[in-house]
């Protein structure tokens, strides 16, 4: 069943191309429009739309938080993104003119289900992003996106979120055709380079040895910090969770821009910190900072662990560590840059003896609140 791999989670990660791509598979046409029959909520409803909220928890949670940008940008609609179990007990403003999507691997996740129930009963239309066909969240959603994951058996979730996120950029740049946000240059590079991103995913688990012989390296830390900024915020929560959950370290994701608030305060000699880096193309403003940031804990013993695009040269002296990913366009990153992250958590859990599959007081599926 593990088809040669020691653990399902290792699988799992190996089947990301395939994923990503299965989830793409007759959604963009030759001439890069996008048809999303499934989607079962009228292009006149969905003109309408003036507030998209995103729902979720734990990773499903975090492939929501990168869907903000994309909606956002592409689309021009105000986007929310919340913890399912937050949620409906802050009384939020919800109508007909609000897109609910509910994000869930396993459709059965309780405090989802609660929170796109309270959606509807305020009239709110609700989309569910999701793997598990006839699941509870898509039956009482208004539609489904699904995402052709296939099975994902490991609880640590991998495949599952890479093509959850395949799926909120199918439904933003779709939100943009539907309501005609102008497609100039830019879009069309995205839809482009998206339909082709499952072989960059494949490039970079290519590419993953020396990440698991750092990983290896670290097994007897206690700590491993995750720094990032704009999509690369969400990818560094999405680092940290993975090695909670799978190596039982404390591990924790922070806004790069936040260091100097707080964090840095908790760098200290030989500190693993985890640094994802933006392009250096068409947001050198975000790069250039991140680069001094790394710089900065450097200067204070951190020991860098940079996630970098390929050619990125001006990381190269202040990483301790390089990991390369592919060069995409700037919202596209999360689908490489999140790869390493799988990998070395996955390695770390290993080398410390724990049960990767089925991590200790964890449940695959969360059906209570
Ligand atoms: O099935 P769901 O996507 O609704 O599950 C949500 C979370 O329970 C899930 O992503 C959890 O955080 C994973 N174990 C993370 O790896």
């Amino acid at each position: 069943e593990k088809g040669g791999y020691d653990y399902f989670m290792l699988k799992e990660i190996a089947e990301q191309p395939k994923a990503v791509a299965d989830t793409l598979l007759g959604r963009i046409d030759a001439s890069g429009s996008l048809t999303l029959d499934e989607v079962r909520i009228s292009p006149r409803v969905l003109r309408e739309v003036d507030k998209v909220v995103v729902v979720a928890c734990g990773t499903a949670f975090h492939a929501g938080l990168i869907a903000k940008y994309a909606i956002e940008h592409w689309t021009r609609i105000p986007c929310e993104v919340e913890l399912a179990s937050e949620f409906r007990y802050r009384d939020p403003i919800l109508d007909a003119q609000t897109l609910v999507i509910a994000i869930s691997q396993s459709g059965e996740t309780m405090d989802t289900l609660m929170a796109l129930r309270h959606a509807r009963e305020q009239g709110a239309r609700v989309l569910a992003v999701c793997n598990t066909n006839g699941s509870t969240i898509p039956r009482e959603s208004d539609a489904v996106l699904y995402t052709h994951a296939g099975p994902e058996v490991a609880v640590a979730s991998t495949k599952a979120f890479l093509t959850q996120l395949v799926a909120c950029y199918l439904v933003a740049l779709y939100l943009g055709q539907v309501r005609g946000t102008k497609w100039g240059d830019e879009i069309q590079a995205v839809v482009r380079d998206l339909s082709r991103i499952s072989y960059e995913v494949e490039r970079v688990l290519a590419t993953m040895e020396p990440v698991r012989a750092l990983a290896r390296s670290l097994a007897a830390k206690n700590t491993v910090l995750f720094l990032g900024r704009h999509v690369g915020y969400p990818v560094a929560l999405e680092g940290a969770l993975k090695l909670k959950e799978l190596a039982y370290m404390h591990a924790e994701g922070f806004a790069a821009g936040e260091l100097k608030h707080g964090p840095i305060a908790l760098i200290e000699e030989d500190l693993p910190v985890v640094v994802v880096v933006p392009s250096p193309k068409g947001r050198s403003v975000l790069h250039d900072k991140i680069v001094s940031n790394i710089q900065e804990i450097r200067a204070r013993g951190a020991r860098t662990v940079v996630i970098a695009e390929e050619g990125d040269e001006a990381v190269v002296p202040y990483a301790d560590h390089l990991i390369r990913i592919p060069a995409t366009p700037v919202l596209l990153q999360p689908l490489v840059a999140t790869v390493p992250l799988q990998v070395f958590a996955c390695e770390l859990a290993t080398a410390r003896g724990n049960e990767v599959d089925q991590p200790r007081n964890l449940a695959k599926s969360v059906t209570v609140e």
